[in-house]
């Protein structure tokens, strides 16, 4: 099948799409999110469930929004457009749209702290700081209008500007320049964690899972952290899959992007949790963890101004090729659908990101109003907080169940493995995939869905 328009596109090599849809799914969610909610969810033994919801949810949705993108290559709305015309379903592409601009904007917010703290690391603002001036810096830094606004105006122009340059020589040269960039300061990192005094009592908290933290709210944390570690959900990996040649194997694809995503995130871990024991710090401290206690960490270490900077600039370079990712999808949709150029698009989808994003920027102290503007069970949403629980969760539940349903009950088994045969030809897992795709993902998913709308704090 020919690509529905020229502006689209297609990737340069195997591996380029490897390092594309790994720089997708490598993110604020593996280096930040997954050590908060390691750290908030009993160590070792969310790692353990952490590991098994990649393997047995994320990696056949993968698998199956890889296919949907191939087969149509089209955006989320054009799939369900093509294989399912004239029925509802293209509506779960329009979802999909909106999470991908609903995202973007406060996902931009927050990828902007890194650069703040980038700087504020390597001038060395925290060098003579107590714990508590720490903690108040982060404060004032986050109510701080004009910082927000200005960081979070950077990013989305600096994704834009990717993003521009298109599938191959914006998206695809930019990944792989960035991720061995990413692994190597990452791994410099946990060696100067995992060899500071007390490391050991951090190792056995991430290492040795203790059962009795085993909770049904740490359990859906881990599969929901595993959706957005992936970049699942959402049709980023459909439009990901749709610059994808019919020669390459979706299953080793795959298989590549979880192994990379998964193996970031237990290095983060490995980076954070040996330091933070031992300086002698709280895991369980959510949200600031990065931002309130690493300078703490970077103050006691030998080159800590260093470290800190490294560990900061891997974490917007992270941050920014998942972003492209996902401002990449209301584009996709403006080229495909509306057969705009992929500059108009790409202004546009940013555009509205980043107004979206406005609200999200101020409303972490700057307005008081935006702030807390719902409570649910003693815990005060703000409006970015709200933008992730209705974007970053739910939206993201919704949409992977939708795909299974879709894959599994719609489209077809037997269209789904056609398609896993194209490159190839020796595919042999069909019961195994089947079982999977039609019965254990969507079941599990509704499960996980059903927990979630009675307990909408289960992530918070
Ligand atoms: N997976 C990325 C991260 O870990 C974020 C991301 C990119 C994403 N595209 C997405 C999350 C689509 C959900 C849906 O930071």
């Amino acid at each position: 099948m020919q690509p529905a328009n020229a502006e689209r596109g297609q990737w340069g090599s195997r591996l380029g799409f490897i390092f594309a849809a790994a720089g997708s799914a490598i993110g604020l969610g593996n280096v930040w999110r997954f050590p908060t909610t390691v750290g908030q969810n009993g160590g070792a033994v969310f790692v353990l469930v952490y590991l098994l919801a990649v393997v047995g949810l994320s990696f056949f949705v993968m698998i199956a929004e890889f296919s949907l993108g191939r087969r149509t290559q089209r955006n989320p709305v054009g799939v369900y457009k093509t294989l399912a015309p004239g029925s509802a379903w293209k509506y779960l592409g329009v979802l999909g749209v909106l999470t991908g601009w609903g995202i973007s904007s406060f996902y931009s917010v927050v990828a902007g702290w890194t650069l703040g703290y980038l700087w504020k690391t390597a001038v060395g603002a925290f060098n003579q700081a107590s714990a508590d001036q720490i903690a108040s810096m982060f404060g004032s830094f986050v109510a701080d209008p004009l910082t927000q606004i200005s960081l979070h105006f950077l990013f989305m122009v600096a994704t834009v500007l990717i993003l521009m340059g298109g599938i191959k020589g914006g998206i695809e040269r930019w990944s792989k320049i960035l991720m061995p960039l990413l692994l190597g300061i990452l791994v410099l990192l946990v060696v100067r964690s995992v060899t500071l005094p007390n490391a050991g009592i951090g190792l056995e908290y991430y290492l040795k899972p203790d059962w009795s933290k085993l909770t049904g709210r740490g359990v859906i944390a881990a599969v929901g952290q595993a959706f957005f570690s992936l970049s699942l959900g959402m049709g980023t990996m459909i439009t990901y899959g749709s610059y994808l040649s019919r020669r390459e194997n979706l299953v080793t694809a795959a298989s590549w992007v979880c192994a990379l995503d998964t193996l970031i995130a237990l290095l983060a871990g490995f980076a954070i949790f040996p330091a933070l024991f031992s300086v002698g710090l709280e895991p369980s401290i959510g949200a600031g963890l990065i931002f309130v206690v690493l300078p703490n960490i970077f103050n006691k270490i030998f080159l800590g101004n260093l470290f800190g900077a490294g560990f900061f600039l891997l974490l917007a370079i992270a941050a920014i090729t998942s972003l492209i990712s996902i401002v990449e999808v209301p584009a996709a949709y403006f080229i495909d659908e509306r057969k705009w150029t992929r500059r108009k698009a790409v202004l546009v989808s940013g555009g509205g990101a980043f107004l979206a994003g406005i609200p999200a920027a101020l409303s972490l102290g700057a307005v008081p109003g935006l702030s807390s503007l719902l409570t649910i069970e003693n815990r005060t949403y703000g409006f970015l907080d709200l933008m992730n629980l209705l974007f970053g969760q739910y939206s993201l539940i919704i949409g992977s169940l939708g795909v299974a349903i879709f894959v599994g009950w719609k489209w077809g088994l037997s269209n789904l493995f056609a398609e896993l045969r194209e490159g190839n030809p020796d595919f042999r897992a069909e019961r195994l995939f089947g079982f999977f795709i039609k019965f254990f993902c969507p079941i599990i998913i509704a499960l996980l869905l059903i927990y979630l709308i009675f307990n909408p704090n289960a992530f918070a």
